[in-house]
C-alpha cells in the first residue's frame, strides 16, 4: 500500500501564502520554531504576517533544539489542549518539524505522548500539522516518521504513522541560503543514508525503484558541492529540496523492504552524545556497509558502479563494492563530515552501552538486510572507531 497524502507547495516566495494553506484546517495555530536562524532570515517575520493577513489567532512556541525535547513537546501539548488549537504549523528542519508531530499527536490523547515511543500505545488520531521547510535534510516535511529525545534516560525513539503525515509542506528553496556549510553535509548526509536504507534490500525485481534511488543519490551527489560553493544557487538547491523530500516520503521504498539499522544505530550516538543526525549517520553508515556488503556482494557492485561511476569489475565484483563505499565515505569528508567517531572525539567506553539499548537489551534484532543482534551491533561501531 502507498500513500501519501501531504499537499507540497514548492517555489520562490511560496512562504508568504503559508496562511492560506493553514486556514483551511483551523484559525487557531500554534506557530513552532527553533532557535535564532528563522528572526535573523527575516523567515519570522513573514510567516507571522501571512497568517495574520488571513486573521487566525496565532499561538507560538519556539525554542526547539536540534534532536528535539520530549519535555518541549509536553508544554506544546498542554498549549494545544488549553488553548483549543487546531493546527500544528512547524516552521524549521527535521527537528522542529518532529517537535510538532509529537505535539499534534499528544494533543488528542488522553495518555503520555511518550507512549507512542515506546509502543505502549498506537497512534489512532493527530492534529494536522503544517510545514514551512528551511533544511533539506530529515525528509520529515512529507514522512510519516518523528524522533524524540527524552531526556531521562537520553533515548532518542522514533514513531511512523500515517496520521502525522503533514497535510501541507512548503518547500521553498531560497530558504536554505542561510544554512551553514555544516549543516548542509549533514543534510546531505541524511539524504543519503535514507536512500540507501531503502536500496540495500533483500526484496527482488525491484528494478524501477533502484533507478529512482541511484538517481535522487546522483542528484545529492551533483549538487551539494554546488550549494556550498554558492550558497544562493537557487536552481541546485531546489534540487537539493526536492531530492530530500522524495528520499523519504516513501515512494522509493514501493515494493521493497528497507534496511534502517545504521538509523537505529545512529540514534544511539546523537540521543547520548547530541551530535547531529547527519553527523552520526556519516560516521555509522559506512561502518555497517563494510559489515554487511559480503551479504549481497552484488548490490553493492551495482550500487558503486551505477552511483558512485566505479568501474565495475566482473572477475572481481568485491573490490567493486569496496571501492564505492570507499568513493561514498571520500564524498562525506570532502564536503566537511566526520566518519570516525574520533572525529568528533568519542571514545569507545559507551559502544556497549548504546549497542544495548539499540535492542532494548537483546529483545530484538535491527535491521533487516542482515539482522543485527548488540554483538554486531558493538562490531560496527568498533570498525567506525
Ligand atoms: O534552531 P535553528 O536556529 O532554526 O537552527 C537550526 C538547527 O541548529 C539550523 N537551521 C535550520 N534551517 C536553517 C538553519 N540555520 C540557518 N538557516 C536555515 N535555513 O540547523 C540546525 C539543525 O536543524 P534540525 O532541524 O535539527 O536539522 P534536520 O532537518 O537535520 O533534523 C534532524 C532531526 O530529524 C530527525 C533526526 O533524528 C534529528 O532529530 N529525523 C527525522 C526523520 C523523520 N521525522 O522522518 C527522519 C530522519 O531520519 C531523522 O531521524
Ligand atoms: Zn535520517
Amino acid at each position: 500500500m502507498f500513500i501519501n497524502p501531504t499537499r507540497i507547495i514548492f517555489g520562490k516566495g511560496t512562504e508568504n501564502e503559508v496562511g492560506k494553506y493553514a486556514k483551511m484546517y483551523s484559525d487557531r495555530v500554534l506557530f513552532h520554531y527553533g532557535g535564532e536562524s528563522i528572526k535573523k532570515s527575516g523567515l519570522y517575520d513573514r510567516v507571522k504576517k501571512a497568517l495574520q493577513d488571513e486573521n487566525l489567532t496565532v499561538f507560538e512556541l519556539g525554542g526547539v533544539k536540534p534532536n528535539p525535547r520530549l519535555s518541549l513537546v509536553y508544554e506544546g501539548i498542554k498549549m494545544c489542549k488549553e488553548d483549543n488549537i487546531g493546527l500544528v504549523l512547524a516552521v524549521g528542519g527535521g527537528s522542529v518539524i518532529d517537535s510538532a508531530k509529537a505535539i499534534a499527536m499528544g494533543a488528542v490523547y488522553d495518555g503520555d505522548v511518550w507512549d507512542f515511543f515506546t509502543g505502549r500505545a498506537e497512534v489512532e488520531k493527530a492534529l494536522p500539522v503544517g510545514t514551512v521547510l528551511t533544511i533539506p535534510a530529515a525528509g520529515s516535511e512529507a514522512s510519516t516518521g518523528c524522533v524524540i529525545t527524552k531526556e531521562e534516560g537520553q533515548l532518542k525513539r522514533a514513531v511512523n504513522s500515517e496520521h502525522i503525515y503533514p497535510r501541507f509542506s512548503i518547500l521553498n528553496p531560497e530558504l536554505a541560503y542561510t544554512l551553514p556549510p555544516y549543516q548542509v553535509a549533514c543534510g546531505a548526509s541524511d539524504i543519503l543514508a535514507h536512500l540507501q536504507e531503502r536500496y540495500f534490500t533483500n526484496s527482488k525485481h525491484v528494478e524501477i525503484t533502484d533507478r529512482l534511488i541511484e538517481a535522487t543519490m546522483k542528484t545529492i551527489i551533483n549538487n551539494i558541492p554546488k550549494v556550498l560553493q554558492n550558497p544562493r544557487d537557487y536552481d541546485a538547491w531546489a534540487e537539493v529540496m526536492w531530492a530530500g523530500t522524495i528520499a523519504h516520503n516513501n515512494l522509493l521504498n514501493t515494493g521493497r523492504e528497507g534496511d534502517w539499522g545504521s538509523h537505529d544505530i545512529e540514534h544511539e550516538i546523537s540521543g547520548i552524545y547530541d551530535i547531529a543526525h547527519g553527523a552520526g549517520l556519516a560516521i555509522v553508515f559506512p561502518a555497517w556497509m563494510k559489515y554487511v556488503y559480503k551479504h549481497d556482494v552484488k548490490r553493492f557492485a551495482q550500487w558503486a558502479s551505477r552511483v558512485w561511476n566505479v568501474d565495475y569489475d566482473f572477475f572481481d565484483e568485491e573490490k567493486t563494492a569496496l571501492l564505492g563505499i570507499e568513493k561514498y565515505e571520500r564524498f562525506l569528508r570532502d564536503i566537511g563530515l566526520p566518519t570516525r567517531f574520533s572525529h568528533v572525539n568519542i571514545g569507545d567506553d559507551k559502544f556497549m552501552e548504546m549497542a544495548k539499548k539499540c535492542t532494548d537489551y537483546d529483545t530484538h534484532t535491527t535491521g533487516t538486510f542482515i539482522r543485527l543482534d548488540s554483538k554486531a551491533i558493538y562490531e560496527i561501531y568498533n570498525l567506525a572507531k
